[in-house]
């Protein structure tokens, strides 16, 4: 309570401070007024199975206090639906139109079912326990019959000791959910997307963006079960040191309805995210480096900012416009006192490759005089009290209305108002405090729990719509964008999200504390989310709120430069943290990151294009490759960025040596090339200068700089006979035009390594030239480019596109 006093008078000043007591008491107020008498029934099971019948996919059961219908959509992934239970429309899940699965379907000796696909057995007892098992009759999970209390449901899951889960989305805790009470108890999480206010840290909860979905893991195996119920829900993970350990899942309200399937990790993101959409390939600008500020009041400070860019040798590709360019907070408005030519300084930014980002939250002020909030109340667009009138909160421009985003109306209309901004040369939009958030003094930082919205006809209140505003902003913000400029991909960033996020919007960490501790658990934050569908993560390097130590600012700077979405962004009334505000050797040591992340954006931008046809996080951790070595389990300081750059963040304070993991297999050390055999641990001198760096050993890691496209062949330094194979994806950079594959096959033979090139694809090859450059410790006597002898200079050589390559070892 005394921690947010305090931040709401830093935020907010001592008059919205006021009105936020104003807001919150209404807010009890309303709750009060509306309140619904107190669930008293008692938990009651399925009980016995009265009937059962097939249907297309499966089959359906009525238990005597409860039905249950059990539908496959793939041999290895299920729908199981517990009822009865409010509905809710299916926003996380796109249509696939499934093709009908063969499923065979037995009674049991017990008086059960067992249904059996291809690759699944599901045994259903006559009192609703469940037992998923392989093909070779090994259990994969049992569930206990769910319990009902009044609208809610209760479902446990038993555990064994050895399980590591993994989801959730946002969760500042440990990577494995269950150490998230280290003594020895139940870690207990909340689904509830909620404004944590200004600054977070490690173990506060719920966060921004929760998602209803657990991986359990053993090894490099696991299963996934995704609740596909919005409401506001609790997860309870019982330790292993406990007896009997289980997992509990309950939801507020909704039907009981989740999937399941199983596999190695990377399969089961797979799945998933064929479930609830794959991320769009999104434009090559956005993985470049941003720049934002609460706090940049006017284009002077922009210039400023720019200036110091290029005075500075620091390349950028986005600038991002905080609250302050609107008129007094009003959405889609710009100040033009402070803004006067929005298109113009969008004009200049375009010129020099830059790209304009304006954030965009969904409180409309309350002002008669105000077009959104007009429009809003003409088009019945807000969400309501139940007595028909919108709902007011405090937000920033002090007493708002909410969009009411689970109307398609309103979200056609909301989508319509970004082609005004889009017009004056916007790109890009930051959705933010789309929880949603509201100012209170206490008690949840949200809309009232009576508040009413359409549901597509439904009809919902915020207990079951909360956990989906912000997806469905961020719904309304693609279809708005993609409908206004059809020939651009939209990019949008978002706080808040829910299942399915990673088809509209990035995410950032919101507003984490600034320390050692909250950097270590931003990389958990960033893993996790990836192993919880979303992709494209990253965070406010230095921390929000904060005023980061020169070496904390520089580790947490090298760190980002390693992650999907990379921007600096920082807190009104903090001190400023340009990257070159510290001063020597910080700036020198930042240039040369952000540099590094400029050279790898051509590795980067094919992670991205290979997470669109797959779902896969570009940030992973250890085990989702290696998880089949025990020593790769709980590896959670170091990660993956895609298959070959094994990232070592320093994220202690005055560090001079780290122990690093190296995974199975080869690893080269992308500063030096020294090559190490994993798997083993090593302990690393460290600088500041550099953060450890390790390419995988057969792969061609493929960089750019000054219009060279540079491929590093990093060769393992055993004779193994198979190629190796590494692609690269280009294309313009946004649009859907024309685009190419390139697919290098390395091999090494006792001659020498060969390099073989194909290409695939309409789109030209965009270098003016061609670098290869040879990572092993290897002497060559010459090289041969299409049988043609070429000139070798320390192991590099220049040409032009081919499709063979020869390196001869010196004898
Ligand atoms: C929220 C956002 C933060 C932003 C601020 C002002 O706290 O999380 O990033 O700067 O609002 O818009």
């Amino acid at each position: 309570m005394f921690k947010k006093i305090l931040t709401s008078l830093r935020f907010l000043g001592f008059s919205q401070s006021l009105l936020t007591l104003l807001s919150t008491l209404k807010r009890d107020f309303t709750a009060w007024r509306y309140r619904t008498p107190k669930n008293k029934e008692p938990k009651q099971k399925p009980g016995p199975l009265r009937s059962t019948s097939i249907t297309s996919h499966g089959r359906a059961f009525e238990f005597t206090h409860a039905s249950l219908e059990i539908h496959f959509l793939k041999p290895d992934l299920v729908c199981l639906t517990w009822g009865p239970g409010k509905k809710s429309p299916a926003y996380a899940v796109t249509d696939q139109g499934w093709p009908e699965v063969p499923v065979e379907s037995q009674q049991t000796a017990q008086g059960g079912y067992a249904l059996s696909s291809e690759e699944l057995r599901i045994i259903i007892s006559s009192y609703g326990e469940i037992t998923f098992l392989d093909l070779e009759g090994k259990t994969i999970r049992t569930e206990l019959p769910p319990r009902k209390i009044g609208p809610s449901w209760e479902h446990d899951a038993v555990l064994t000791e050895e399980q590591r889960l993994h989801g959730l989305g946002e969760k500042a805790s440990p990577l494995n959910l269950r150490d998230a009470n280290p003594e020895g108890k139940k870690a207990t999480f909340e689904i509830r997307n909620q404004d944590i206010g200004g600054h977070y840290e490690s173990g506060d909860d719920p966060l921004y963006l929760n998602v209803p979905l657990y991986i359990s893991r053993m090894g490099d195996k696991g299963y996934l079960v995704f609740y596909e119920n919005p409401f506001r829900g609790t997860f309870t993970f019982d330790h292993p040191t406990q007896e009997t350990p289980k997992a509990r899942a309950s939801f507020q309200g909704g039907m009981l309805r989740y999937y399941f399937t199983f596999g190695s990790l990377p399969h089961l993101i797979q799945r998933y995210t064929e479930l609830t959409g794959r991320p769009p390939l999104p434009p090559a600008w956005s993985l470049g480096y941003h720049q934002s500020r609460w706090g940049y009041k006017t284009t002077d400070d922009i210039q400023d900012v720019l200036k110091g860019f290029e005075e500075h040798d620091l390349p950028l590709s986005a600038i991002h416009l905080d609250i302050d360019y609107m008129r007094g907070y009003r959405i889609f408005t710009v100040d033009q006192e402070r803004y006067p030519d929005l298109s113009d300084l969008a004009d200049q930014l375009h010129e020099q490759e830059i790209h304009l980002v304006t954030i965009i939250d969904p409180g409309v002020k309350k002002d008669s005089e105000y077009f959104l909030y007009q429009e809003g109340i003409k088009g019945n667009y807000f969400c309501t009290l139940p007595n028909g009138k919108p709902v007011t909160a405090q937000v920033w421009p002090g007493w708002c209305a909410f969009p009411d985003f689970s109307h398609q109306e309103t979200r056609a209309w909301w989508g319509s108002q970004y082609k005004k901004l889009l017009q004056k040369g916007v790109d890009g939009f930051w959705h933010d405090m789309n929880e949603p958030a509201a100012f209170t003094a206490w008690g949840e930082p949200t809309l009232p729990l009576p508040t009413q919205y359409r549901l597509e006809g439904l009809g919902g209140d915020h207990l079951q719509v909360n956990n989906l505003y912000g997806l469905l902003m961020n719904k309304a913000g693609c279809e708005g964008l993609t409908e206004h400029q059809p020939e651009k991909r939209p990019w949008l960033l978002s706080r808040s999200g829910w299942a399915g996020n990673q088809r509209y919007a990035w995410n950032w960490t919101g507003d984490v504390n600034t320390s050692w501790e909250t950097l270590r658990q931003t990389l958990t934050i960033m893993l996790n989310l990836g192993l919880s569908g979303i992709p494209y993560t990253g965070s406010d390097i230095g921390g929000f709120g904060g005023h980061p130590s020169p070496e904390l600012f520089t580790r947490w700077f090298q760190l980002a430069a390693f992650t999907p979405f990379f921007r600096g962004h920082s807190a009104t009334g903090t001190p400023r943290r340009e990257p070159w505000v510290y001063g020597e050797p910080y700036t020198s040591i930042i240039r040369k990151f952000l540099k590094l992340r400029y050279q790898l954006l051509p590795y980067l931008y094919t992670l991205a294009w290979k997470s669109h046809q797959t779902g896969h996080p570009l940030m992973r951790p250890l085990f989702w490759s290696y998880g089949d070595d025990p020593t790769m389990a709980d590896v959670t300081d170091q990660y993956l960025l895609g298959e070959d750059l094994l990232v070592v963040p320093i994220m202690e304070e005055n560090q001079t040596a780290k122990q690093v993991s190296l995974p199975p297999g080869e690893w080269i050390s992308y500063w030096d090339d020294t090559a190490h055999q994993g798997p083993q641990k090593i302990k690393l001198d460290i600088s500041l200068e550099r953060i450890p760096l390790f390419v995988r050993a057969g792969c061609v890691l493929p960089t750019a700089a000054d219009g060279t496209l540079h491929c590093h062949l990093y060769l393992p330094t055993d004779t193994s006979t198979e190629p190796v194979k590494s692609v690269l994806y280009q294309d313009a950079g946004d649009g859907y035009g024309p685009r190419r594959l390139d697919q290098f096959y390395l091999e090494r033979s006792r001659r020498g390594i060969h390099l073989t090139w194909e290409e695939m694809g309409k789109y030209p090859f965009p270098h003016q030239t061609l670098s290869l450059h040879l990572h092993t410790p290897d002497h060559f006597s010459g090289a041969k480019i299409d049988g043609v002898e070429v000139e070798m200079e320390e192991n590099k050589l220049q040409t032009e596109p081919f499709r063979d390559a020869m390196f001869m070892f010196q004898k």
